[in-house]
């Protein structure tokens, strides 16, 4: 599915009798940095070409209007008294960002919103920072307010945190605004400082979807975030590390007596991990495939045994694209427990790969899998300074 803009456009004046202005915001693939995004640590994102749009135009009565063309639902809120009382529904999304901006001062009087989107949702793809960031460069330009990068991602990341209650990072949030066209991003999640990395030219992304569903909001996120936590907090007792971003393997070795098994493989996968960004941003500089495929598998063997949030599909998936010619890494992407792998597959080789991917994957699994050749797009910041969000 992609979004008809012309249409979203129409079917919003036609709702609220006023032309809207349009924003667009992408999804995001993480290509290696798993579960670092909120121990300080570094991941390497990129926008791909899903998206959600959001089209806004003023309105009188002081209130909030949502509409979503996914869902064929209207929900509004008074934007004066608007509290955190997330309903465990779409519009905790929007609504959250208003209340984020709401709580950093900035106001704005009442505003109609359209939603529309093609991004697949619980795919590990972030559907939800990709929502968050279009209705919050909506309502910003409603304010006529001017934010950074930073802010936008801060402020978007506090709507899913304390709004919506999932307790994410930063990376998909700051990916999905700050994206380059033809660029993955290396962002250090502590500092916020990022480098923009070229991908090599004969290479492909290709996200494969194992269908099954994950949700970060519920369940086993949370549950990995607590052992990491608990882990992390030892750490910081006992040698003062203040996040595991300034842990070593020894360090955690030397406290495993003091924390559980699980906290300990959790910390040990985090700590791996932003090695391996490391290592995988040398790799790519210096155009060295293999070495940044080996670095994507073992990146999945440590989410899948030591941070245990994998799935026997997402498994199946990633052995057979190993098996294909061409494909010089393969790993789950997103907070895991389901979802999407992504691959790296020789450009020449990427549409057969995603024919086997799918018979092999179909007959080993009875499932269809969705799988897409994906470019690195622009986020919803370089999108809007381009003067529009087509
Ligand atoms: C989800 C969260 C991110 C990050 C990833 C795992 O996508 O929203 O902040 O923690 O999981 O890397």
């Amino acid at each position: 599915m992609t979004v008809e803009i012309e249409k979203v456009l129409r079917s919003h004046s036609e709702r609220f009798g006023a032309e809207g202005r349009i924003f667009s915001a992408p999804a995001r693939v993480n290509l290696i940095g798993e579960h670092t995004d909120y121990t300080g640590g570094l991941v390497m994102p990129m926008a791909i070409g899903f998206r959600t749009v959001a089209v806004i135009s003023p309105r009188q009565d002081g209130r909030a209007v949502f509409f979503s063309a996914n869902y064929g639902e209207e929900v509004s809120f008074e934007t004066t008294t608007l509290d955190r009382s997330p309903r465990g529904h779409w519009s905790d999304y929007p609504a959250g960002v208003l209340w984020s901006l709401r709580q950093e001062g900035i106001e704005v009087s009442g505003f109609s919103m359209t939603l529309a989107g093609d991004v697949p949702l619980g795919a590990g793809l972030s559907s939800s920072a990709s929502v968050e960031v279009a209705a919050a460069m909506a309502i910003l330009a409603e304010a006529k307010v001017l934010l950074p990068l930073k802010t936008v991602a801060t402020l978007c990341r506090r709507a899913e945190n304390e709004y919506v209650g999932a307790k994410s990072g930063i990376m998909d949030q700051f990916v999905v605004a700050g994206a380059v066209e033809h660029r993955a991003m290396l962002l250090d999640t502590r500092s916020l400082e990022f480098d923009l990395l070229p991908l090599p030219e004969e290479i492909r992304v290709v996200i494969a979807n194992s269908m099954v569903k994950h949700a970060v909001a519920t369940g086993e996120y949370g549950d990995r975030r607590d052992e990491v936590e608990a882990g992390q907090a030892v750490l910081r007792r006992e040698l003062g590390r203040e996040l595991l971003r300034d842990a070593t393997v020894a360090d955690l070795d030397a406290c495993r007596d003091k924390m559980s098994e699980a906290s300990y493989l959790r910390c040990r996968h985090i700590i791996t991990e932003n090695l391996r960004v490391v290592e995988a941003r040398s790799a790519l500089l210096a155009g060295d495939m293999k070495r940044f495929g080996e670095l994507m598998i073992a990146a999945h063997t440590s989410m899948r045994d030591d941070f245990a949030a994998s799935a026997p599909e997402v498994d199946a998936l990633v052995e057979i694209a190993l098996r294909q010619p061409g494909c010089f890494g393969a790993r789950i992407t997103g907070g895991g427990f389901g979802g999407c792998t992504v691959n790296v597959v020789s450009a020449d080789q990427a549409e057969k790969f995603v024919g086997a991917v799918r018979r092999e994957y179909a007959q080993a699994m009875k499932i269809d899998a969705d799988c897409f050749i994906c470019a690195p797009s622009d986020g919803a910041l370089a999108l809007a300074a381009k003067g529009g969000a087509a």
